[in-house]
């Protein structure tokens, strides 16, 4: 902002220090009542050789406020600048108006790429509510790179490669009784069931099982068609799900992808001696990082998810040339990761710093019929379409003449789902509650959708339309000033959240604002006599509404107008 520019550049010369670290040096106070910038004055008691508190008074005296800055306050070692309320409304108001859909981006990635991986399904196996942080928050992410200006690579590293496409071309061989493009997901996994439930009383299946496998990794004919086309049906019904999701993907290389692009990697692993053959497996040896070994070939010959990964990797870094490749996959599979990126650093790829295993904790359920107790799968899309049920049902008690429920149904419930997944942090286990995530006055997605629609329609009610000049002093009020700070916010979060990779971050500070604005709604007549006092409220509640949708939009949920 123009003012803390401003603030650093007075102080620069009395602190003989450059106006632009100053200003990285700027802290928010810890509460609102202390001032809106504060600055840290045991920064510089080393070189001016004089204790915190001393340099807070000193530079209190010396200091000439630049317009804007209305006071400033010596306390305990910092001194804490109160910025003209006025002057701020306008700043941060303008801004956000100005900017509108881009307010909370910025040009800092500009030139670099981030590659995220994320969802990275199973092909044959079901797309269930485990897979459903990696994709809120993959996703999440993509849009948030993508905001700051970063080139951003989203890939879905599908499982479609491993013995067990033996297992289910073997099935299907024996058992099949129609096409295999026209098998449901849920059909592929009875028939894998099937396999693995008749292979405990006939062996002779696994062996056909990896004869089958053996035939689709020579490249037989007749087997990669069938696997294709296994792999292309599940894609076809998982699609449906990104596309509810508004999930997209850059790129579905998934393991496979990596079948001919494995071998010069073992080679070098051995020409190297990184890799030892170890009773006919090849290996490589990690116990000076005490962790286990990380196998790359079993004993049969065959290459491993390891393998793939490390395969994939190399590919990545010489496709896409990424500043950072991040990896959304559960925190269980830590330990994969560290194995195949020490591969890598012994490899001598130093890139290997930029790969980041973005983890994130687990999801269960909390009630009723979708239960992963008794080891039974809940289908993500099972679990949308009783959101989006149950929300239709709170709509059309809510809002009985609203015109398209179905619509805001769908936005509604879908949303109140990837919410959910978005806001605690990563690591936390998740446990979902349909009760909770649908609740409209928690901290819900419906909440702050809700919310969202509630300024769209204070707008319409007011006829609202961006006017010439708005007076912005007439935002002087407690209420109006909190809701300006918490847009103010904003983009520093959105930049904290990539950093972090914590979109959650951005979720919390959506919330905040969320919150401000309902105070406000309660408590300031927006509709008021005076028409320089509407015409400012009525402008905040505009700037609340583009801030609350961006963030919804950054978050990957739909932002409906009316609900
Ligand atoms: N398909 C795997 C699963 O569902 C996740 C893949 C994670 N990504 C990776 N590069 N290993 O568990």
């Amino acid at each position: 902002m123009d003012y803390s520019k401003a603030l650093a550049e007075a102080l620069a010369p009395l602190c003989n220090v450059p106006a632009t670290e100053i200003e990285e040096w700027f802290e928010k106070p810890k509460n609102p009542e202390m001032g809106d910038i504060a600055f840290p004055c045991f920064r510089l008691s080393k070189t001016l050789k004089k204790s915190p508190v001393e340099i807070a008074n000193s530079l209190k005296c010396a200091l000439t406020l630049p317009e804007g800055v209305i006071g400033a306050e010596a306390v305990a070692g910092y001194l804490n600048f109160r910025l003209d309320p006025a002057r701020l409304s306008k700043t941060v108001l303008n801004e956000a108006l100005q900017k509108g859909d881009a307010y909370g981006g910025a040009d800092i990635g500009k030139g670099k790429t981030i590659v995220v991986e994320y969802s990275s399904i199973n092909i044959a196996k079901p797309f269930h509510i485990g897979h459903l942080p990696t994709t809120a928050i993959g996703n999440s992410l993509a849009n948030i790179y993508k905001a700051l200006g970063y080139n951003v690579v989203r890939i879905n590293h599908l499982g479609d490669w491993g013995t067990q496409f033996g297992k289910m071309l073997c099935a299907f061989e024996k058992w099949g009784d129609k096409p295999i493009n026209e098998y449901s997901v849920k059909e592929m996994v009875n028939l894998y069931v099937r396999f693995n439930r008749e292979a405990e009383s006939d062996a002779s299946l696994n062996e056909q099982a990896r004869a089958w496998f053996r035939r689709l990794e020579a490249g037989d004919e007749a087997a990669v068609g069938l696997w294709k086309q296994m792999t292309s049906a599940t894609l076809n019904e998982d699609s449906k799900v990104y596309e509810r999701l508004n999930v997209s993907f850059d790129s579905y290389a998934g393991e496979a992808f990596y079948e001919d692009k494995m071998p010069a990697i073992i080679e070098e692993l051995r020409e190297t001696g990184i890799s030892k053959v170890d009773q006919g497996a090849t290996i490589v040896d990690l116990s000076e990082w005490n962790m286990p070994p990380c196998i790359i070939l079993k004993s049969d010959g065959s290459t491993i998810y390891a393998t793939r990964d490390i395969a994939a990797a190399c590919y990545r870094k010489a496709t896409y040339d990424f500043d950072k490749c991040l990896y959304v996959v559960a925190y269980q599979q830590d330990l994969h990761f560290r194995q195949f990126f020490k591969v890598l650093e012994l490899m001598g790829r130093t890139w290997v710093k930029d790969c980041v295993h973005v983890k994130f904790g687990m999801v269960s359920m909390e009630e009723g019929t979708l239960s992963t107790r008794q080891g039974i799968v809940v289908y993500l899309e099972d679990v949308l379409n009783a959101a989006v049920d149950k929300t239709y049902e709170i709509i059309c008690r809510k809002s009985p003449d609203l015109e398209d429920k179905r619509a805001a149904a769908e936005a509604v419930g879908v949303g109140a789902i990837l919410w959910n997944a978005l806001y605690s942090n990563r690591i936390k286990d998740v446990s979902f509650s349909f009760a909770k995530a649908l609740n409209f006055d928690g901290e819900t997605g419906p909440y702050v959708q809700y919310t969202h629609a509630r300024a769209c329609s204070v707008l319409r009610r007011a006829k609202y339309c961006k006017t010439g000049e708005v007076d912005y002093s007439r935002l002087n009020d407690p209420y109006s000033q909190e809701l300006i700070k918490a847009i103010e916010a904003f983009p520093e979060q959105v930049k904290l959240a990539a950093e972090k990779y914590e979109p959650y971050l951005v979720a919390r500070a959506v919330m905040n604002i969320c919150s401000c604005f309902n105070k406000f709604y309660y408590e300031v007549r927006i509709m008021a006599e005076d028409n320089a006092d509407r015409a400012a409220r009525l402008a905040l509640t505009d700037a609340s509404r583009q801030v609350i949708k961006n963030g919804l939009t950054l978050l990957g949920l739909k932002a409906p107008e009316r609900m």
